[in-house]
């Protein structure tokens, strides 16, 4: 096995998003969930480094470039800065964005596919079966729906060719015993997927002759590389696989790779069987999420109902919708997405609760001063539970916590009206507690956070949550979040 990682390493993944997709809501929920969960590691200091990118290969892509009378390759690296460019709209801070056309992913894929088939889980054999370009899945006849796929409904394409095999079902047992020991988050996706295990477990198909954009085999140049394999390497290439090996020893396994419920069978038994194949130690949890739907209807390009990145920051801005998506919905649960519901969120807890105690506590020391001394209400900000939620991936909690303290701390200023008795005490508090909230909501709501810490001339980092609040002074702060009225 790998040598064991240090513990002050962070490593989070997303999926990597087909190339000719266009970035929407769902996409986006992926990354912002990674994007969250990256920030609260670096506000423990750990060192991290986030992952995400996208998928160039297979036959989609190839299709699709046809269509535009585009070479794939011509085609993808138009594509690619879409996606680019929509992580840095919702600030979404990645480490690296992987393209599977990287040559290190490559040559990754390459040494892996080598590896598995000199450990002799590869063999050639003949396929038979369904196939739907949409997945890029094969199905059997029994799991077609009226002969189409059962996932998007459309035509699949009966194939019958030359491939090789994978031995999936080698490593049966080696895979029930990994799923029964909590990799699969939440816990109830698991038996699902276990049942699946169970009762069918057969090796896979791996490689395609009559495609040409993949990724030769080693072993076989007349073949590709089935999307799906080498796609899941991109979290081996993507840590430094081959370009780095040092980085890759520290950061490997990966600590949480976040996934839609769609994508979880793939990330649940044909990755893990791979890594045992070629003796890599297994990334430590696998996070399933629900999916969005919008009016309660499939989200699809062909449906049209696509929520883009802009259409979602127009609402009412970046920081609306990263509180929206995590508040909304517990993690892991689908949701519906509601134009009002995200406005009215906004209004009332980012404006009217946490805005408003913003507001009414600076204007208040900005006339009558601060005086340090110890806090009462510190007691009702349990932050080691709001931890353990964050580790857990349930933001919805954390969330929760962080705005029933917001209710507390606007209770206590209503009671002991600061405004009446000019008392600097009850002002510190509150200035304190404001502080507290915004580094834990840093997370979720950057660029918000990062303008009342400049305010309030603290830095983010939970370590300060630790020590009490120094400064004497703060500015009066107008509304941070203004709130829409017509819609
Ligand atoms: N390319 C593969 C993943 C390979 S990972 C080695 C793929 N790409 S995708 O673009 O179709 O989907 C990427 C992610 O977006 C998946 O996690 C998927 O669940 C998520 N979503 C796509 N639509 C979604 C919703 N409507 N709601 C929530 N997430 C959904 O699969």
């Amino acid at each position: 096995m790998e040598m064991a990682k240090n513990n002050k390493h962070f490593y989070v993944t997303t999926p990597i998003y087909y190339a000719n997709d266009i970035p929407h809501i769902g996409h986006i929920y992926s990354s912002l969930a990674a994007d969250i969960l990256a920030r609260w590691y670096l506000l423990k200091k750990y060192r991290v480094f986030f992952l995400t990118g996208t998928d160039e290969h297979g036959r989609k892509i190839e299709k699709a470039a046809e269509r535009k009378n585009l070479s794939p390759k011509k085609f993808v690296d138009q594509l690619a800065p879409q996606f680019k460019n929509a992580w840095r709209k919702f600030n979404i801070n990645y480490n690296r964005f992987i393209r599977t056309t990287d040559p290190d992913h490559i040559k990754t894929a390459e040494i892996i596919l080598r590896k598995i088939y000199e450990k002799g889980d590869i063999y050639p054999g003949e396929y038979e079966g369904f196939y739907c370009t949409e997945c890029e899945a094969y199905f059997s006849e029994k799991e077609l729906e009226k002969g189409k796929c059962p996932i998007h409904q459309k035509k699949v394409i009966k194939l019958k060719e030359q491939t090789y095999f994978f031995k999936l079902s080698k490593y049966k047992n080696q895979i029930l015993e990994l799923l029964e020991n909590d990799f699969i988050r939440p816990e109830f996706r698991k038996r699902e997927i276990i049942n699946r295990v169970k009762e069918k477990l057969e090796d896979i198909s791996i490689s395609r002759k009559n495609l040409k954009w993949g990724i030769p085999l080693p072993f076989d140049k007349s073949h590709v590389c089935y999307v799906w394999i080498e796609a899941l390497l991109n979290y081996l290439s993507g840590i430094g696989y081959i370009k780095n090996k040092k980085h890759f020893q520290v950061f490997w396994p990966a600590d949480v790779q976040i996934i839609g419920k769609d994508i979880l069978w793939f990330h649940a038994v044909i990755w893990p069987a791979l890594l045992f194949s070629v003796n890599i130690d297994l990334p430590k949890k696998i996070f399933a999420h629900g999916w969005w739907t919008l009016n309660k209807e499939k989200i699809s390009k062909s449906r049209g109902n696509v929520v883009s990145a802009d259409e979602l920051i127009n609402i009412a801005g970046v920081d609306a919708v990263r509180y929206y998506l995590f508040s909304e919905t517990p993690f892991g649960q689908d949701g519906d997405f509601d134009k009002n519901s995200l406005i009215n969120r906004y209004n009332n807890e980012l404006a009217d609760k946490f805005g408003n105690l913003i507001s009414r506590t600076t204007a208040l020391i900005e006339k009558y001063g601060l005086k340090q001394n110890p806090n009462p209400l510190i007691k009702e900000l349990n932050i080691k539970t709001i931890e353990m939620n964050m580790e857990n991936l349930d933001f919805h909690q954390a969330l929760k916590k962080v705005f029933n303290f917001i209710d507390i701390c606007n209770t206590y200023i209503d009671q002991k009206k600061p405004w009446l008795t000019k008392n600097k005490s009850i002002l510190y508090h509150l200035a304190e507690n404001i502080r507290l909230v915004t580094i834990i909501l840093w997370p979720f709501i950057p660029k918000s956070c990062e303008k009342i810490s400049k305010n309030f001339h603290f830095s983010i980092s939970l370590d300060e949550t630790k020590k009490p609040l120094k400064i004497k002074r703060i500015k009066k702060f107008e509304a941070i979040f203004k709130k829409i009225d017509n819609f």
